[in-house]
């Protein structure tokens, strides 16, 4: 198959489901190969790392948004994005990320630690209870979703009162990192203006009384010092932070689970401790990467033998690089315990996700207790997969806990 047919493919229903066999064709072509004149896709782990920590590469800054999309500034979504993190370079990337990123303190973060057992244990009653007498309960639905938006909602300070109609709000801008057709843009643009709109008022609430939460911390920053963080960076990476960190983590929690649901002795290890729930946890991440590419834009300069010339679109590959053979003794096998691991899936250099500790939190926290919690846990049905490409998951997946 010509490259461009493998990546192709790779969007089609089959590519979707299992795009790992695509991966591994485009493997034994290279560490990168060129799909089209000015496109490259990079799929080696060590080609794909070197990428992402070369500043030479630019995010999907504005240049990009008026090339690939002019007419961007009529939509709130891509107004508010245009000041992402993820979007930006240079010092106006780091000034911002710098400033977010004190919020991620692993202070902060562990601190996290007890209310996210306490949000996964209350998560898994209502589950014990809906699936007492042998009902099937539907993990995706009634934990995997729930806990990350949660946990996201304590970190930002939202009221758990407004947390119910907060969630899919922002199931509906997270649509913006999928965005196949233009069709979803007028869904995606009212989930923006409306969590604009929100924590515009949250903001006016926190300045007159402020918490010890990150809403406050930063509009401390905010308010002390405008050429800091403009209020409206605040505010739009706000936006971010929770879409970034939902689905995202929602996928590793029901990729994870999927993975047990196929293979039980992989349960039965972190029940009895053979396993530990960090090592699950990252195998999960590179063995089904809930994140499974991001993009740059390129300059002159060569990736995996392969010439790039400025302004070139970059996709790499992060979900082939995690299954990259040279890399990875059998890459394709689920191995918690596997000595050569460092998955790619939380990208890497200047924007290295933010949140990856967190997400790891989550994790290890909420994997053993569900296990734990139900022995007898098991397959109830076909689970659905998410139609999507860039973030890996799945939309059900039922279950049966007694
Ligand atoms: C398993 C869960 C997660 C995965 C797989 C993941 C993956 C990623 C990846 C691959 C990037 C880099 C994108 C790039 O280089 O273009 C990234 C960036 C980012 N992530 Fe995550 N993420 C997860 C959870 C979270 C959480 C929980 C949060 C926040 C609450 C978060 C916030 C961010 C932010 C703000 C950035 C942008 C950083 C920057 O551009 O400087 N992520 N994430």
């Amino acid at each position: 198959m010509e490259p461009m047919e493998i990546f192709t493919a790779l969007g089609t229903p089959a590519g979707r489901a299992d795009p790992y066999p695509y991966y591994a064709a485009l493997h034994d072509l290279g560490e990168a190969v060129t799909i089209a004149p000015g496109a490259v896709v990079v799929v080696g782990y060590d080609a794909i790392n070197s990428v992402l920590r070369d500043p030479g590469f630019r995010a999907s800054d504005t240049d990009n948004f008026d090339q690939v999309l002019p007419g961007w500034r009529q939509h709130p979504v891509f107004v508010q994005g245009a000041d992402w993190i993820l979007n930006l370079d240079g010092p106006r990337h780091a000034r911002i990320r710098s400033l977010i990123a004190r919020a991620f303190t692993a202070r902060r973060v562990g601190g996290l630690e007890p209310a996210i057992a306490q949000m996964a244990d209350d998560l898994l009653d209502a589950m014990a209870d809906r699936g007492a007498d042998g009902s099937v309960v539907e993990f995706m639905h009634d934990f995997a979703y729930l806990l990350p938006v949660t946990v996201i909602c304590e970190l930002l300070g939202i009221p758990e009162a407004d947390r119910e109609s907060f969630r899919p709000i922002a199931r509906d801008l997270a649509g913006v990192f999928e965005l196949n057709d233009l069709e979803s843009l007028p869904a995606i643009d009212s989930a923006a203006i409306e969590l604009l709109a929100y924590f515009t008022g949250l903001a006016a609430q926190r300045r007159a009384h402020p918490r010890d939460d990150l809403l406050s911390d930063l509009l401390a920053v905010s308010d002390a010092d405008d050429s800091r963080l403009s209020d409206a960076e605040l505010m739009h990476n706000l936006t971010l932070l929770l879409v970034a960190g939902f689905q995202t983590t929602t996928n590793l929690l029901g990729n994870g689970l999927q993975i047990v649901l196929q293979d039980p002795p992989a349960g039965d290890a972190v029940r009895k401790g053979s396993v530990s729930p960090a090592s699950f946890v990252e195998e999960v991440l590179r063995y089904d990467s809930p994140v499974q590419l991001t993009s740059r834009v390129g300059y002159e300069t060569k990736v995996g033998g392969v010439a790039i010339a400025a302004g070139d679109s970059v996709t790499t590959l992060i979900g082939a690089g995690n299954r990259d053979p040279r890399r990875f003794a059998d890459p394709d096998t689920f191995d918690p315990l596997r000595s050569d691991g460092g998955p790619l899936s939380f990208g890497g250099g200047a924007h290295f996700c933010i949140g990856a500790a967190l997400a790891r939190l989550e994790g290890t926290v909420a994997f053993p207790r569900l296990l734990s919690r139900f022995p007898a846990l098991a397959a109830a049905g076909e689970p659905a997969r998410r139609d999507t490409f860039l973030l890996r998951g799945f939309d059900t997946l039922p279950v049966t806990v007694a």
